[in-house]
């Protein structure tokens, strides 16, 4: 058993309250990868934000679940090695599907659980959530629930049933649950295709896709319903058009990829939404400078030469999510 305060490792409490209260998001970025890691943390040290690193099932199983707690401990160590006294890290288990993983990742160190029963009967979600909270709280571990399906709007139009959270539904969950934040569903979706191209208009003058807005109103009667309760958005990737130009140009193919607009985001983050889960962009950005690199020096083979404009990409991409979309920078605690 580890606990990760002896890790140097956060749990999100209190930085929650502090967006809520300051009208921010945090960022919440998945890592696969040391380059990503390593980006998150040059780009949370230099903006002097705190950030929640996540790792998903499938993280666990590319990296191993061992090395990626590892990694997160010497996140902790590169921050302060790169100036940061008092950096506040999260390690965040995202979409735990089990009470059982949601445990080993509790015990390995980690400061913070989703678990994620969205697709489970509402009972049985409030059950295992309440589960996971019970087992979490005893290590001051903070735990996401989720209520609500991720879906896009399509699935809104063609399903009798609404996937979108049911305000009537938030207090008797969050309060059966005991949970210390509760991801929502108001139209955002996982992945680099989130709106089919029927589903949007298209800007006349670069003729890119418009996606439809999120149902801010969805959103507004839950804030409504638990006030000040710390609410996540899934699925938050913009899908950057300039990154999807340059990974088509140089032998990609993601035709009509599309994301969350930005403006939405920061919208969104000015109210109780606290985290921000973005995993695509940083695909994206990472993918984008691989292609442009190896197409420009083909006789290159080193993996450092490539990864390393590919780092700083998505670094770049971290700092402008944090700076200029969830409104984290200078808001790490005095
Ligand atoms: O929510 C999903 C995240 O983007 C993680 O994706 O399961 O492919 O690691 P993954
Ligand atoms: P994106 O696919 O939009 O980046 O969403 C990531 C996410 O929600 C991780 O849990
Ligand atoms: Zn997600």
């Amino acid at each position: 058993m580890v606990n990760y305060k002896d890790l140097g490792l956060v749990n999100t409490r209190e930085m929650f309250k502090r967006a809520v209260n300051g009208g921010y998001a945090i960022p919440a970025f998945n890592f696969n990868t040391m380059e990503q890691m390593q980006a998150i943390v040059q780009a949370a040290v230099e903006t002097k934000s705190p950030v929640i690193m996540q790792v998903s099932k499938g993280a666990r199983n590319y990296a191993n679940a061992t090395i990626l707690r590892y990694m997160a401990e010497g996140a902790v160590a590169y921050a302060k090695e790169l100036g940061c006294e008092h950096p506040e890290i999260v390690l965040h288990l995202d979409h735990g599907d089990s009470f059982e993983l949601c445990k080993d990742c509790i015990d390995m160190g980690f400061s913070s659980v989703m678990y994620d029963g969205s697709s489970l009967p509402y009972e049985e979600n409030i059950r295992i959530s309440r589960q996971v909270v019970e087992y979490a709280h005893k290590y001051d571990v903070t735990v996401e629930c989720e209520l609500g399906v991720l879906a896009g709007v399509e699935d809104e139009v063609a399903s009798e049933v609404s996937h979108y959270t049911k305000p009537e539904e938030v207090i008797d969950f969050a309060t059966r649950t005991g949970c210390d934040s509760l991801a929502i569903s108001i139209g955002t979706s996982h992945g680099a295709y989130k709106f089919k191209p029927e589903q949007c208009t298209r800007d006349p003058k670069t003729g890119r896709l418009v996606p439809p807005p999120l149902a801010f109103d969805v959103l507004a009667e839950i804030e409504q319903k638990l006030p000040g309760f710390p609410i996540v958005l899934h699925g938050s990737s913009s899908v950057p058009q300039d990154e999807v130009d340059t990974i088509n140009k140089y032998g990609g193919n993601l035709p009509d990829a599309v994301g969350i607009p930005e403006e939405q985001l920061r919208k969104a983050a000015k109210s109780a939404v606290c985290k921000i889960n973005i995993d695509s962009d940083s695909r994206l950005a990472m993918t984008a400078a691989i292609r442009q690199y190896l197409a420009e020096h083909p006789d290159h083979f080193d993996p450092r030469q490539y990864l390393k404009p590919a780092r700083e990409n998505m670094k770049k991409m971290y700092i402008h999510k944090i700076v200029n979309v969830l409104g984290s920078d200078g808001k790490l605690a005095e």
